[in-house]
């Protein structure tokens, strides 16, 4: 499950009334360095989801529920599951973050949510919308959890909604995520 983060920020992810700009926050996105001054017009209470979406164009993350509920907005920071609509911009200083658009179209991960079709589960794509959460989710679980146990995914995925109810196929999609990911191991 992503973690939780703080519950003060502003509900449209930017406070407009807040007058302090922030200082200079540096960290990486996807592996590319990137810098905000004063002059960007965050506050301090700017989220990491409006961040990453409106000043740098990353809108594989959606924003939901913004009030940390869906799991729609998860990204890693530094290899964990944070909720961007409950993360501060200011908390990226200094750290890692990466996003679906990060993601090789190789990726295991990516591979077994696209192929997951199998007759009695079904997809794990139907609108799509949750997907780049739960992707995200994925990665971060089977980094600390290589070997998982069915029951171990569906708790892994509980801080995560799929409006269209693909929970059964998302689960098995996590399941063979977990195959790919071992088999690229051991031929490697
Ligand atoms: S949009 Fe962040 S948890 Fe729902
Ligand atoms: S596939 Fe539509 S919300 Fe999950």
């Amino acid at each position: 499950m992503a973690e939780q983060a703080r519950k003060d920020l502003a509900p449209a992810g930017q406070a407009a009334a807040d007058p302090a700009p922030v200082g200079r926050i540096r960290f990486r996105v996807n592996g590319a360095e990137v810098e905000f001054g004063p002059e960007s017009g965050l506050s301090p209470s700017t989220t990491l989801s409006y961040l990453l979406r409106e000043k740098l164009g990353l809108t594989g993350l959606k924003v939901s529920c913004d009030e940390g509920a869906c799991g729609a907005c998860t990204v890693l920071r530094d290899g964990k599951a944070v909720l961007s609509c409950m993360s501060l911009a200011i908390e990226a200083d200094g750290h890692d973050i990466q996003t679906i658009e990060g993601l090789a179209p190789d990726d295991p991960v990516v591979e077994a949510f696209a192929e997951q079709s199998e007759p009695g589960h079904g997809t794990a794509l139907q609108c799509g919308f949750c997907t780049p959460g739960f992707v995200m989710t994925t990665k971060a679980f089977l980094d600390e959890n290589p070997h998982p146990t069915l029951a171990e995914v569906k708790e892994a995925l509980s801080g995560n909604i799929c409006r269209c109810g693909s929970y059964q196929a998302i689960a098995q999609a996590v399941l063979h995520a977990a195959e790919k990911i071992e088999r690229r191991r051991t031929s490697s």
